[in-house]
């Protein structure tokens, strides 16, 4: 198979052929990541513009370490410190960006949708780094490469996703991917965290709100980042969030001996997760953040020089 997408907007509209392409894709950058050089001259004279109008540390900077590991340039927009500031609008900056002539546009925005926006309006392909509460494909990508890895199989795994389910682009990503090798997705939260309509996102996903049911015989445990401003009172205070939900060792041994712990970043040690299982040896934190600099260099070399264009992904 080869790779048809112009951009990479979602997971939604990737197929299970695709999801596999684009990871065997990524196990070939996997390696170089272990060689003392790291560098490949693979896009040099091709450049990246990383246009973050979010917060990020682990995506904005894997994008950066991607393509120079591919030998790409890069041209890095920080909403902070940009002319958005001045009421510069996100088309504007986004053209005066393609002005310069870039190859690929790395986009995160606050608003769900903003780069399928940027993607129809600009000749550029366009890679959605987190829009909003819709998706976060990168990091769908990079977990179903950790998962893989570490039990050398995705198919029909049982999956407990557990936190802030309404608000979460990485949840949706994930279930887009997992549910198309059949894994059964459990999600865990507060009831106002839990929407009922996001069972119909795809196949076999359920809602559990209490904690220990849906960990019991899980293989893959997700941990999803809580916002301390949504745990307000009266509605949900932190302290019994913590009560509630709080990822410990104790609740970690009702999933399967083996499970894996995951966590998008950034965590909250203390809040959503106790720190002995941060660091325990089932946390694959780390392993994430390796795996997205090879999931990311597989999509900028695909979408800047290693594939024809197409159709967008999503
Ligand atoms: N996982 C993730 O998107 O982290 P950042 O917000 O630090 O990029």
């Amino acid at each position: 198979m080869s790779f048809t997408f112009r951009h990479l907007l979602g997971t939604e509209a990737l197929t299970r052929d695709e999801i596999t392409f684009l990871l065997n894709q990524s196990r070939a950058f996997q390696g170089i990541q272990k060689q003392p050089l790291k560098k490949l001259a693979t896009l040099r004279g091709k450049s990246a513009v990383l246009a973050f109008f979010e917060t990020s540390t682990r995506t904005r900077i894997s994008f950066g370490t991607a393509a120079a590991r591919l030998g790409a340039d890069t041209m890095n927009l920080q909403a902070e410190s940009s002319s958005t500031q001045k009421g510069e609008s996100l088309m504007d900056t986004v053209r005066t960006l393609e002005a310069m002539k870039p190859d690929v546009i790395v986009i995160r925005h606050a608003a769900s949708g903003a780069p399928h926006f940027v993607a129809e309006r600009l000749g550029i392909p366009v890679i959605n780094a987190g829009d909003g509460v819709h998706e976060h494909p990168t990091q769908g990508l990079l977990d179903a490469l950790t998962i893989s890895d570490r039990l050398g199989r995705m198919d029909g795994l049982d999956v407990t996703i557990v936190g802030d389910i309404l608000h979460s682009r990485v949840a949706r990503s994930d279930i887009h991917v997992l549910s198309k090798f059949g894994c059964r997705i459990t999600l865990c939260g507060p009831a106002m965290w839990l929407p009922p309509e996001i069972v119909q996102i795809a196949p076999n996903v359920r809602l559990e709100p209490r904690l220990d049911p849906a960990l019991r015989g899980a293989q893959v445990v997700m941990v999803l980042r809580v916002q301390t401003e949504r745990l307000q009172e009266p509605a949900l205070p932190a302290d019994e969030y913590i009560r509630l939900y709080q990822m410990t060792p104790e609740r970690l041994a009702l999933a399967r001996p083996d499970a894996l712990l995951m966590h998008p970043g950034p965590m909250i040690r203390g809040l959503e997760i106790d720190p002995a299982v941060a660091d325990s040896p089932q946390s694959c934190v780390l392993e994430q953040v390796t795996n997205g600099v090879a999931v990311r260099m597989a999509l900028l070399y695909l979408l800047t020089g290693g594939a024809p264009s197409g159709a967008a992904a999503g």
